[in-house]
């Protein structure tokens, strides 16, 4: 569904991605851990549209999209949750999740607004009070549910559970396979390197830019290099 292909993305003079390949088929979960500093958060924002890459290619659904701006990467289907969550805090959370479907057409957004009340009750409850007086979890749920409004087919989450107490960090990754069982592909970049490889079918490893170890998370639970680096084993 989604193919990075030797993705090059600079920030000034400082090169982020070295040549990047990562593939997500089509309703799967995705991985991607690494430490601080790794280039998480550059790629995520280059399949996004935030970032153009200087070099590289980026198709979805068979289509080349680098470099196009970020609202029409999202009308094709693509939608980020940005590392910290970046709600409007001075936005209502039903005008926050207003602002989620801002590039549909479609007359399904009202409909689409009452269903994500219904999986995610706390909104509702909370649909006139500023998205900046919610918790943090409830703003990760916000946040969540805005990018949902906009009916994407591949979701782009960057550090979901950053920050959250363990209780809520379950909840979030509840959510993620909810979203992931009612159809939606996911792209999840995660510190939580247990938990995300345990929900994703496959991981990749990236370190200072590049991919250093990919595969089946199942297989690479087991791998020593990822015991001994991300899992705190051995
Ligand atoms: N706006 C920017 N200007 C200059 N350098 C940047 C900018 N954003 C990121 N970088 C640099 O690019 C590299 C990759 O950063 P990135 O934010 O993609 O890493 P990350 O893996 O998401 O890290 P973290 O786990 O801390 O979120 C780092 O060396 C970072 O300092
Ligand atoms: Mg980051």
């Amino acid at each position: 569904m989604l193919e990075v292909r030797e993705v090059e993305t600079f920030h000034g003079d400082i090169q982020a991605l070295k040549g990047v390949s990562v593939s997500v088929p089509e309703k799967s979960i995705v991985s991607i851990i690494g430490a601080n500093g790794a280039g998480k958060t550059t790629l995520l924002r280059t399949i996004a549209g935030a970032l153009a890459p200087r070099s590289g290619t980026v198709s979805f659904l068979g289509e080349p999209i680098a470099g196009l701006p970020p609202h029409r990467i999202l009308r094709r289907g693509i939608a980020l949750v940005p590392e910290g969550r970046a709600i409007l805090a001075r936005l209502t959370v039903r005008e926050n999740l207003e602002m989620g479907a801002f590039v549909r057409k479609d007359p399904g957004v009202a409909a689409d607004m009452e269903r994500l009340m219904d999986r995610f009750p706390i909104l509702r409850e909370r649909q006139g009070q500023l998205g900046g007086s919610l918790s943090g979890g409830e703003q990760q749920m916000l946040a969540i549910a805005r990018a949902l409004m906009s009916s994407p087919r591949l979701l782009l989450l960057d550090e979901p559970t950053l920050g959250l107490a363990p209780l809520v960090v379950s909840e979030i990754f509840r959510t993620i396979r909810q979203i992931h069982a009612a159809g939606t592909t996911v792209l999840l970049v995660e510190q939580n390197v247990k938990q995300a490889m345990k929900v994703s079918s496959c991981t990749y490893v990236l370190e200072t830019g590049r991919i250093v170890l990919s595969g089946p998370s199942a297989e690479l639970l087991e791998e020593p290099r990822i015991k001994a680096s991300y899992l705190g084993q051995g």
